[in-house]
């Protein structure tokens, strides 16, 4: 068996190319024809990039599950699903069979049910890499709920925020989740969040690390005790819900440039399809292989590339609950050897923290199992790229550099995995269906044989956003308004004499730090908050590990007892709020910030600074008070 809309030749790519722009619409047709619906779609694409409005596979009825899992178990019950590697390499590792996981799903979806979860109704999960995290997802999507994933990494402030955005009504999280030697308190973050959540009716809550936790009478109940309820009344299959291909399958929270991180919506169909057609052909997976994706499914990394996309492919897909460097950096590696790990697909920040230990994780490590390597979430240097190539790949794999966003659903530019040529530090070429076009900053399209520019797309594919949350409005500004009928990606981009496209970073006020979607508002906002802050500052800066440091600069008129503590306490302050994610690397004391006449901080400026540019900051007369320029540079950390 194998994937009739695979690309099996670069000749390939260019004709699927050209077809996918001269006819996208009998293009993206034929490759829906090969899931399973209940009824066709009316038309396969309606949109305008002006309301936004955009639908795909309109008035066709299906359940993702039903493509991920039933037509699965009907040609392969026994081939593994999920591989589970716990954080513990001494507990032993699980594997789910598609009949097993199609069974988990199932009894799940009837425990949501029978709590009380209908059709349409957000559903907040909050847990850690464990097989139930997956079975939470498709369970919600079996009975066409709406999940909204929430990383274990995020603080209960910023849960009460999705849950309130959303208005969830019911939470599946666990006790608490391993990462690496620390244990961390879920339950205990999830009663802390639902103290502002009245929405919220029902907690399920899974056992993983016997972390004692209060259960609070009519509202919270354990995973287990439900699942055998269900077992009691016969295990009976869970008839999936029968959606609408514009029907909305998931939220997932993400940061912009202003404060309130914004949910992206998918919605069934046209996702599916994407996840699907991006999975198969940028890893070129071939039936047997083992998909290793180390994100968490909190990111939409996880959403794509280790439930959706490969599972609607009949892969089997490893889920690793742990961390690279515990207990030691070897741990990817030993992972590999161990279920024979055809496809890795990582970040660059985890391959540069893993090359800083050399090459003795290394020692003993085969790794003749795999035969493609990815990277993902922001821009890898050429020195990483070619570590990952000689140590792990053993220029053997080739390595495909995906670019692409939550937003978008799925990879949106990228070499194929052995068919189309990769080039360090380029994503290169666009997938099928996607054109980018990069434009100055006055919309006007960038020509030429070596051009930078901001990157649009100019047309839609089918796993795009449809709007955001409860706001689409904000959708609308967010995206589309920046440039008339394009959707602007906020990254700044390269394209050189070849076509290949080479991504920057962001040309917005969003950091990437560790791969990780921050907004600087969003952590100046939270800094502000603590007390004794009068105003502050975030710029990113180049960081040798992250990829992206944060240097906040902070106006403090507290009582210093200590600097260092007070660094301590307002890291503290945004973890809080946050999450350790978005803790400043950097803080810097200052009695001004460089201000225009008009108020606006110079931001510019300020990351001049932070990246150590510090004699060459440009025009800075028109500041309100240049002095304080000054005083910065010289108390620079
Ligand atoms: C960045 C992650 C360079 C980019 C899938 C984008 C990248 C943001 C790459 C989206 C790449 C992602 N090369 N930059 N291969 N992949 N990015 O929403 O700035 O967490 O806009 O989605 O990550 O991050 P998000």
């Amino acid at each position: 068996m194998s994937y009739p809309y695979q690309i099996h030749s670069i000749e390939d790519y260019h004709a699927a190319y050209q077809k996918s722009v001269e006819t996208p619409e009998s293009f993206w047709a034929d490759i829906a024809s090969h899931f399973t619906w209940h009824q066709q779609w009316d038309e396969v694409l309606n949109w305008n990039f002006y309301d936004p409005k955009i639908e795909w596979f309109k008035g066709g009825k299906l359940n993702i599950t039903e493509n991920c899992l039933d037509r699965w178990v009907e040609k392969q019950p026994h081939t593994p699903a999920i591989i589970w590697e716990s954080n513990d390499p001494h507990t032993p590792s699980r594997t789910l069979t598609y009949q097993e996981l199609f069974e988990e799903v199932c009894r799940f979806a009837h425990v949501l049910t029978q709590n009380g979860a209908k059709r349409g109704d957000r559903i907040c999960i909050y847990m850690p890499m464990v097989p139930e995290l997956a079975i939470a997802v498709l369970a919600c999507a079996r009975i066409g709920a709406i999940h909204s994933v929430v990383f274990g990494g995020f603080s209960a402030q910023s849960i009460a925020d999705r849950i309130q955005d959303a208005q969830c009504n019911l939470v599946v999280t666990a006790d608490g989740a391993y990462r690496g030697n620390k244990t961390i308190p879920l339950k205990s973050v999830i009663d802390e969040a639902l103290l502002t959540c009245p929405s919220v009716q029902k907690v399920i809550v899974l056992t993983r690390t016997n972390t004692p936790v209060s259960m609070m009478k009519d509202r919270d109940c354990w995973w287990e005790d439900e699942m055998k309820k269900i077992s009691a009344q016969g295990n009976l299959p869970f008839k999936a819900a029968i959606m609408d291909a514009e029907d909305m399958l998931f939220i997932l929270y993400t940061s912009g440039s202003t404060g309130k991180p914004k949910g992206v919506v998918h919605t069934c169909a046209g996702y599916m399809v994407w996840a699907n057609y991006t999975f198969v052909n940028v890893f070129q997976y071939k039936p047997g292989q083992v998909h290793f994706c180390t994100a968490d499914i909190g990111w939409i990394t996880g959403h794509s590339y280790i439930v959706y996309g490969p599972l609607s492919a009949g892969a089997t897909t490893l889920m690793f609950e742990g961390i690279p460097t515990w207990p030691d950096a070897g741990r990817f590696w030993e992972i590999a050897d161990k279920h024979q790990v055809d496809i890795l697909y990582t970040a660059p920040t985890a391959i540069r923290s893993l090359m800083s230990f050399g090459t003795e994780p290394l020692q003993g490590k085969k790794l003749d199992s795999l035969k493609t390597l990815g990277t993902v979430g922001e821009p890898i240097n050429e020195e990483a790229w070619h570590w990952y190539d000689e140590n792990i790949g053993r220029k053997n794999c080739p390595i495909v550099d995906t670019w692409w966003q939550t937003e978008t659903g799925g990879v949106m530019i990228s070499n194929l995995a052995g068919i189309t040529p990769s080039k360090p530090s380029f994503a290169t070429l666009p997938l099928p269906g996607i054109q980018p076009i990069l434009v100055d900053e006055k919309g006007s399209l960038v020509e030429g044989n070596e051009v930078s520019g901001n990157l649009c797309i100019r047309f839609p594919w089918p796993g795009m956003l449809r709007t955001t949350f409860g706001d689409h409005e904000r959708c609308r500004t967010t995206y589309f308004s920046t440039y008339e009928n394009l959707y602007f990606t906020g990254d700044g981009c390269l394209r050189d004499k070849d076509g290949d496209y080479r991504i920057t970073g962001r040309v917005d006020d969003v950091l990437n730090v560790s791969g990780h979607r921050i907004g600087t508002a969003e952590v100046e906002n939270a800094i502000n908050r603590h007390t004794g802050v009068v105003e502050s500052a975030v710029v990113g800066y180049p960081h040798d590990i992250k990829g992206q440091g944060m240097y906040a600069y902070v106006i403090f008129n507290g009582i210093h007892v200590n600097e260092e503590q007070t660094r301590k306490d307002i890291c503290e302050t945004v973890a809080n709020i946050i999450g350790a994610i978005a803790k400043p690397d950097k803080i810097q004391f200052v009695s001004g910030l460089p201000k225009t006449r008009s108020g606006k901080i110079m931001r510019r400026i300020l990351r001049k600074i932070a990246e150590g540019a510090v004699d060459n900051l440009g025009d800075t007369t028109t500041l309100l008070d240049p002095l304080v320029v000054e005083e910065i540079k010289s108390n620079k950390l």
